[in-house]
């Protein structure tokens, strides 16, 4: 089976599509109907699932492509050919339920993935759709009667630490991080006790197959300890309990 990679998320009769049969992509919808237009031919609408772009049913950063082409008209005739091929936005919640729109396509949307928008602006200017989304659009071409209508491309920005499914490995990561760093490394002279500190090492068993620069950490704490006079007993049992954390984390 192909995998499935281009979200139409309204895909209406699939007019503009190359193969309106295309095994890589996925029809949305929010109807699924049919009519005979005014010169006889046929408009069907058939989605392969009927979807809200506003909550669309798939999970975070599956698509490398989604195609959004929303309605734009807000005045059409109750039975005019205009509303049936492209439907109708609300006249008093198109703004949100285009930002809805957007904010789902870049949900869906893999880093860095491409989404196609495409805009007529015979009523509404194209300026007050793209103020709806704070992605910067890439290339942008103007084409049909009297350049009204927009094509849009726009690449999902995904700095490093956006990246969904990265973030709380990311967090997780920076936290040991910041963890294993204020346990290593404490603000102490550097005063080497070779002899000291080497019979302490000596008594923390698996201390010399620690990564060397844990060893190094491991002794200056060592060194540390000493520094403030603990009982030796209590430098051996913390230095265990230092590389046991090392180890863990090596
Ligand atoms: C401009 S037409 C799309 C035309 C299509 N690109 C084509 O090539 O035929 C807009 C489509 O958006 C659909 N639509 C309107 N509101 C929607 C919503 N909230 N969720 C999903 N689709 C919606 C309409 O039913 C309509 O078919």
């Amino acid at each position: 089976m192909t995998e499935q990679t281009i979200l139409d998320m309204c895909c209406g009769s699939r007019m503009f599509w190359f193969d309106k049969n295309d095994q890589r992509a996925v029809f949305s919808d929010i109807r699924s109907e049919q009519h005979v237009l005014c010169d006889g031919r046929s408009l069907v609408i058939a989605p392969d699932l009927i979807a809200d772009f506003r909550a669309l049913p798939f999970s975070d950063a599956i698509f490398p492509v989604v195609v959004f082409d929303p309605p734009h008209l807000e005045r059409v005739g109750p039975n005019g050919w205009q509303g049936k091929k492209y439907g109708k936005l609300n006249r008093d919640t198109w703004r949100d339920d285009l930002r809805a729109g957007f904010a789902e396509a870049f949900r869906v949307l893999r880093p860095h993935g491409v989404l196609i928008f495409k805009w007529n602006e015979t009523q509404i200017p194209v300026s007050q759709v793209l103020e709806l989304t704070n992605e910067k659009p890439a290339v942008w071409q103007r084409t049909g009667k009297a350049d009204k209508t927009h094509w849009i491309s726009f690449v999902k920005n995904s700095p490093i630490a956006a990246q969904s499914g990265d973030v709380s490995l990311l967090q997780y990561a920076t936290s040991r991080i910041i963890e294993l760093e204020s346990l290593l490394l404490v603000e102490v002279p550097e005063t080497v006790w070779p002899s000291e500190v080497a019979m302490v090492f000596s008594q923390v068993e698996n201390a010399g197959d620690l990564p060397a620069h844990h060893q190094r950490r491991l002794q200056h704490h060592i060194n540390r300890m000493w520094l403030e006079k603990m009982p030796v007993t209590s430098i051996i049992a913390a230095a265990k309990s230092l590389a046991s954390a090392m180890e863990k984390y090596a």
